[in-house]
């Protein structure tokens, strides 16, 4: 028997909504053909696709990252503004294509609208320069009549688009980074980039390449630039993608416990270093690039090769994806005081959660997790004890099946309890109580499950994973649930 406790006081941070940011990169079919296609009938005459935006509203982002990834350390801002035929093609370095520049700044901004979403622009810290990144901010944020917001304005954006979130580069601790840079390079790079950007635009949020070359020289790149530059960063990026290369269900469950490192490795790094230097304010994590990618993944045949470029990143999604998604999700909530950003990489077509054709849209098994935490989750985390069953897996024994977090939504007087189910064939009968308050009557269950944990949705067959909801009565102390074998489950409690 499984036991879940709550302590409805013994809470854990407050979640930020942020966790629930997407990107969207210049690379293969995200932007083309996947947000953007203005000949397709499909499209409103800004170009985006309807079905795209429409599918993407359920998911509720409130931030959405861009330009890249790997494409904005050769990316030239000023390539994508303007009349769209005046705009220069150009060889895009990361991923060795021809970049046409007809969607840039000022689409994404529409975009963003359009989705109630707030843009977080990263600028080029690769082969791009300071003065090129000061402008960006000046052409997007100022109100002074300088030639950049004249501009803008002729462009046609009166009021600034106040772009709020900043980036100083991408994985830049990787060698397949155009601009690749030791821990010492990039905390200079970035302390002079984002001192003369907050010149710009002093309210602007800066956020720090941290760590995507796991592991690496992690500790060495933390601390230098929190010592050179922690009075300016407001976030530390971290980039995590998994996958189950091996086939191995198992061992590919575990993957909860990487998330749990390197979450916790950072979070205490961050504390050390601000400690011994007096940084006074919060740093957030942002996990500002996270999925599974592994189907696609690079198969980097020749070790001493720099290029890191897939197929074309069209991953088909399986059911214990959508597991890991859930697992994924509940790290971040669990991690609520310090993970205050995470961007579902990508959007559309590259790893994403939608699949594109011109005649229509999939959504993808990893979507209904995602969709479901994203409107369920309350706004404060809790911290939760829960035993039981066990399962081994790869280096791991010991693993709880269930993977659990929860979050307390206090205007609604609702426990919402998030739990991962993580075996393949048993169900999990589970107490679930509370230390102190009641259960008050409702339980809305929601379950993301399908035939198999290898059941994909595919244009012909689109509906094999899904969310099914269903509703039931507990009062008192405690109440008994079943979860289903292979299944992300939200239970919605009435409490009082
Ligand atoms: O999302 C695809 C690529 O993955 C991004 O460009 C890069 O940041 C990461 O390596």
């Amino acid at each position: 028997m499984n036991r879940i406790k709550i302590d409805l006081e013994r809470t854990s941070g407050n979640v930020s909504r942020n966790i629930f940011g997407g990107f969207a990169e210049h690379l293969y079919r995200c932007i083309y053909g996947g947000i953007y296609e203005p000949d397709s009938p499909l499209s409103d005459k800004n170009g985006l696709r309807t079905d795209v935006l429409a599918a993407l509203q359920k998911l509720q982002m409130p931030i959405i990252r861009y330009p890249g990834g790997n494409f904005v350390s050769s990316y030239r801002w000023r390539d994508g503004i303007g009349p769209r035929e005046e705009r220069p093609a150009r060889t895009d370095l990361a991923w060795a294509v021809t970049e046409p520049n007809h969607f840039g700044t000022n689409e994404f901004i529409h975009f963003c609208r359009e989705l109630k979403a707030e843009p977080y622009l990263a600028v080029n810290c690769g082969d791009g320069d300071m003065r090129e990144a000061c402008d960006w901010v000046e052409y997007c944020n100022g109100t002074n009549d300088t030639t950049l917001v004249k501009l803008r304005r002729k462009h046609g954006f009166e009021q600034p688009h106040n772009v709020k979130y900043w980036g100083i580069g991408n994985e830049i601790d990787g060698s397949w980074q155009i601009g690749y840079k030791t821990p010492q390079e990039y905390a200079r790079a970035f302390t002079e980039f984002g001192k003369a950007m907050k010149r710009v635009d002093h309210d602007i949020k800066l956020v720090a390449v941290g760590v995507s070359n796991w592991p690496g020289d992690i500790v060495e790149r933390i601390q230098l630039l929190l010592e050179q530059a922690g009075n300016i960063i407001d976030y530390l990026s971290l980039h995590t993608y998994v996958g189950n290369f091996k086939n191995d269900f198992a061992d590919y469950m575990t993957l909860s416990e990487l998330f749990e490192e390197r979450l916790s490795v950072c979070e205490g790094l961050i504390r050390a270093v601000s400690l011994d230097n007096r940084i006074r304010h919060p740093i957030a994590i942002a996990m500002d690039e996270w999925n599974v990618w592994y189907k696609t993944y690079p198969r980097v045949e020749d070790p001493s090769s720099l290029t890191k470029i897939p197929s074309d990143g069209e991953e088909v999604y399986n059911l214990e994806d959508a597991l890991i998604t859930g697992i994924a999700l509940n790290s971040f909530i669990r991690h609520a005081h310090s993970v205050k950003m995470a961007n579902l990489s990508e959007l559309v077509n590259v790893f994403a959660p939608i699949l594109t054709r011109p005649d229509g849209l999939v959504l993808q098994t990893i979507f209904y997790p995602f969709e479901l935490y994203s409107r369920t989750c309350g706004q404060t985390a809790l911290d939760v004890f829960w035993q039981g069953e066990t399962f081994s897996g790869g280096k791991y024994t010991g693993i709880r099946t269930l993977d659990v977090s929860a979050t307390l939504n206090e205007q609604k007087k609702q426990l919402i309890l998030y739990v991962v189910n993580r075996s393949q064939t048993e169900s999990m009968e589970t107490t679930v109580s509370l230390y102190s308050g009641r259960f008050s009557g409702k339980v809305h269950a929601s379950v993301v499950n399908g035939p198999d944990i290898k059941a994909e949705n595919t244009f012909e067959i689109p509906d094999k994973v899904g969310i099914r909801e269903s509703i039931t009565k507990a009062e008192g102390q405690s109440f008994r649930y079943i979860f289903e074998p292979h299944s992300v489950t939200a239970l919605i409690c009435d409490i009082s």
